[in-house]
């Protein structure tokens, strides 16, 4: 655990069902006079995005509406969005959707006060001006892009993913409807709810956590212990559907000032190569980064054996620490991820190059083991599925 650190959250948080109708008041306090609504296909599709032109159109507030999201938001996105936001003037952006729509949309915030490319602003704090008004709207319960720092964003041409953060790129206000997320079906809740999980265990487990971070979550992990399956099994349970909405924003709550480990640092090259969506990608990854991991926070990971229901009496912590990856597969089972990594395409030939990169991300220096890109291979090894193992280690 640091013995210095920072905690910083300027984004306000509107949360419950039924938030969603105080929209056009939530847009008149923050001086918007034009919205960009910025949502992907699937929300527009879904209806989701008349839910919020309604309460505008109510109240006589002009907007335009940006859809040309792909699943994986790529650079271009912002800079067409950003084209249309100038063209149309408008001096506030709401996004809507999972966390491409909502980077997106925050990107586009960004550089509607900052001069020159996003692609100037990728690492951390090097963005000069805060964004116009951002309104976050998240209609899936796991990125947490609605409290974070982050923007992804894919460069298709050179197959990458680049992050932009920024304090100036946090939303200035999260507005979490779980009612908007009763529609998910079940392959995605899962996902989405493996990467929230994913967020708030990596940042309890780095080096780089602290007493706010841990609070929150271990919080966010009992939530997601005790909801995420029915959520996924009963996608209309009205409470475990607010439980993981509320579960992922406090995990994003956590590891912005934390960052994460090594699942993320190899989900980004394997999603970007692999075409893997996000949450599939570190739900698979999870326990092999674990079970790496156990040697560098034995008591934290026994802890996480508690959280989730393991028995961990007359054990030793090591022990304890073990039972936790068990459970954790076992979720990742119950809630129907089953895929192995060389079902997305990865084979031996392809470990350098995810392993190289994945060292370079800013998730590996915090992970509470140091790996070598051998390391990084064998955790890639791990998740290819048991004939790939056999093969391997014979
Ligand atoms: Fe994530």
């Amino acid at each position: 655990m640091v013995n210095q650190f920072r905690y910083e959250i300027p984004t306000a948080i509107e949360f419950g069902n039924g938030v969603i109708n105080d929209l056009a008041e939530h847009v008149r306090k923050l001086g918007g006079t034009k919205v960009l609504i910025v949502g992907d296909p699937g929300v527009v599709n879904a209806g989701v995005v008349d839910k919020l032109s309604k309460p505008l159109e109510d109240s006589k507030i002009p907007y335009v509406t940006f859809s040309e999201i792909e699943p994986d938001p790529a650079i271009k996105s912002v800079e067409k969005g950003l084209n249309l936001a100038k063209e149309e003037n408008c001096d506030l952006v709401i996004g809507v959707g999972g966390g491409s729509s909502l980077d997106t949309a925050k990107a586009i915030g960004l550089m509607l006060t900052n001069p020159g490319n996003i692609r100037d602003y990728v690492g951390i704090n090097l963005v000069p001006n805060q964004a116009a008004p951002v309104i976050a709207v998240p209609t899936t319960a796991g990125t947490g892009s609605e409290l974070t720092i982050w923007s992804v964003l894919s460069d298709k041409e050179a197959k990458t993913k680049l992050s932009v953060g920024s304090i100036y790129n946090m939303p200035t206000l999260a507005l979490c409807d779980p009612q908007l997320t009763s529609t998910l079906p079940p392959h995605i809740t899962a996902a989405t709810g493996m990467d929230a999980l994913t967020h708030a265990l990596e940042s309890y487990v780095n080096k780089s956590t602290q007493p706010i971070s841990e609070g929150l979550s271990i919080q966010s992990m009992k939530m997601i212990a005790q909801n995420l399956r029915l959520a996924v099994v009963q996608g209309e349970n009205s409470d475990a559907r607010y439980q993981m909405l509320l579960a992922s924003l406090i995990a994003a709550m956590a590891f912005n000032s934390t960052r994460l480990g090594l699942a993320h640092a190899l989900a980004i090259p394997l999603g970007a190569h692999f075409n893997i969506p996000h949450g599939v990608v570190n739900a698979i990854l999870l326990p092999e980064v674990m079970q790496f991991n156990i040697i560098g926070n034995v008591d934290k990971f026994a802890e996480i054996a508690e959280i989730f229901g393991e028995n961990t009496k007359g054990f030793t912590k090591r022990e304890a620490a073990e039972k936790a990856v068990s459970a954790i597969r076992q979720l990742k089972k119950d809630v129907g991820i089953t895929q192995t990594l060389s079902d997305y395409g990865l084979e031996e030939k392809h470990l350098d190059m995810i392993a190289e990169e994945a060292m370079l991300s800013g998730n590996v220096p915090v992970n509470p083991v140091k790996p070598t890109l051998e390391d990084l291979k064998n955790i890639c090894r791990s998740a290819m599925g048991s004939e790939v193992r056999e093969t391997v280690t014979n």
